[in-house]
């Protein structure tokens, strides 16, 4: 199998407000940083149309904008009712200042 590693946006965009939003592999991705460490999960809402990525990070949950449903961002696991269908969640790595996330 290949794995393929995407660049995507500089991680300082990603540290400032805690999650942001990037497109790699035809995918749309909500990337966050927690404590240092960076998570990217599909930026799609498994509910309804709404982007995680406009959503409200706190701690390791991300609340969707628009039902407040909650998911961890580290494994893209649905917390939080009205969600119960996982985000895909993808590997992140740092690299000369970019967010590189493995989308295949
Ligand atoms: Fe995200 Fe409903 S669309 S909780």
């Amino acid at each position: 199998t290949t794995v393929t590693w995407v660049k995507t946006i500089e991680a300082a965009a990603v540290t400032r407000d805690g999650v942001a939003r990037a497109q790699a592999g035809g995918q749309r991705l909500a990337l966050y940083a927690v404590d240092g460490v960076y998570y990217a999960t599909s930026d799609v809402c498994t509910h309804g149309q709404a982007f995680l990525s406009d959503g409200y990070l706190d701690g390791h949950l991300i609340e969707c904008p628009l039902h407040q449903g909650l998911f961890d961002v580290r494994t893209g696991a649905a917390v939080g009712a009205p969600c119960t269908v996982a985000l895909r969640s993808f590997p992140v790595k740092l690299e000369d200042g970019f967010l590189h996330v493995q989308v295949a």
